[in-house]
């Protein structure tokens, strides 16, 4: 639906690119989230979809069709801001029909698209009012109507969740899924939050420095990150990294004489918060600090030289200044080069040596 082929932006007076020979699909009727940190060039990505901005470089096709210099109009596509960009001085009834008043859309069919909208997004009995007087939330709503009765295939969101209070983050997400499904919309959803992507998106597209870190479905992302960055960037806690230093049968981990089974060539070595456990042997550490969550507790120890989290329910997490050995799950264990890229570990299974995924979207997600 959507394709954008080694898609280049450079800013005047900037000496880096703000994006870096980008190339994605987008598959109809899917979400995909461009995920990453702030300045990573994700915004950019989506303008120059939207065509509100033209690539220095590249090529972008909607539907088939090459839309590289084309008008944003002529695009087929919608797009709702981070700041809603609602007009204060209009009623939620006119801010909705705002673009199909300008494009002279028929009466009766304005008046059809927004009580269909209305109903679906819960504004029935908000019409009369000015944005001023809408939460937050309600305001999300309004210019989410104003992207579906325009009733273009493609919408294009901004981080459009972050200016809300995290409970309504977690509701939207939910409403915004189900509108996308019913309408079977295609969606490219732009968040720096590793939660929200992860619980709406079909796809994650991980962006640093204006370019794909990797794609993936959410669960693969987290099972097996391609790259240390993506292995820092997704979970809550990060995935513990722990640098390794040579040791006499293999590497072990920096400060220890744990041996983790590093495959040649590895220099760091990961295992998540979630997948460590107390074991009869394993990694030695000592409980530096606790972090209570509730109904689970972090326990901050110190392996060796690195400081490492390890996540249990709250009953169970061990007082600061117990020593313990930790064990994990063999597929747990992550393994990255020194620059950065995953390395599998010897004997890994044949699915986890399975070929890289292409950027081809998969559709049984
Ligand atoms: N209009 C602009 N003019 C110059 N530089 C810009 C402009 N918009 C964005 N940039 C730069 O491009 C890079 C990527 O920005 P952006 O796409 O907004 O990142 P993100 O949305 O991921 O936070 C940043 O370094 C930013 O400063
Ligand atoms: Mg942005």
């Amino acid at each position: 639906m959507v394709k954008i082929d080694n898609v280049c932006k450079h800013w005047p007076r900037s000496t880096t690119a703000a994006v870096n020979g980008l190339s994605l699909t987008v598959e109809k009727g899917t979400l995909v989230t461009l995920l990453g940190p702030s300045g990573c060039g994700k915004s950019t990505t989506l303008r120059l979809i939207a065509g509100l901005d033209l690539p220095t470089s590249g090529r972008i096709e909607i539907d088939g069709r090459d839309v590289t210099s084309v008008a944003p109009e002529a695009r087929g596509v919608s797009m709702v801001f981070q700041n809603y960009a609602l007009f204060p001085h209009l009623s939620v009834r006119d801010n909705i029909l705002f673009g199909l008043q300008v494009r002279r859309t028929p009466k009766a069919e304005q008046a059809l698209r927004l009580a269909e909208a209305a109903d679906l997004l819960g504004l029935a009995d908000l019409l009369d009012r000015r944005p001023a007087a809408l939460s937050g939330g309600q305001q999300q709503r309004v210019a989410l109507g104003r992207a579906v009765v325009a009733r273009k295939p493609i919408l294009l969101m901004d981080e459009p969740l972050s200016n809300l209070d995290a409970l309504l983050r977690q509701e939207m997400r939910h409403e915004l899924r189900a509108l996308q499904r019913k309408l079977g919309l295609t969606v490219l959803f732009v968040t720096h939050d590793q939660a929200e992507a992860m619980s709406m998106a079909d796809r994650i597209v991980l962006m640093k420095d204006g370019r794909i870190v990797q794609e993936d479905a959410p669960a693969d992302l987290y099972a097996r990150p391609r790259h240390a960055f993506a292995a820092r960037f997704i979970g809550a806690p990060a995935m513990n990294l722990m640098p390794l230093e040579p040791g006499p049968d293999g590497p072990v981990v920096a400060g220890t004489d744990f041996a983790p089974g590093a495959p040649d060539g590895a220099t760091q070595f990961g295992v998540r918060p979630e997948a460590l456990r107390p074991a009869a042997q394993g990694l030695p550490v000592i409980v530096e600090s606790q972090d209570y969550l509730g109904a689970e507790t972090l326990a901050l120890c110190r392996a060796g030289t690195t400081r490492i989290a390890l996540r249990l329910p709250s009953a169970s997490a061990p007082l600061p200044g117990t020593r313990l050995a930790l064990g994990w799950a063999p597929e747990d264990a992550h393994f990255f080069r020194a620059d950065d890229r995953r390395i599998e570990p010897a004997g890994a299974t044949s699915m986890a040596r399975a070929a890289p995924r292409t950027l081809i979207p998969n559709m049984e997600h």
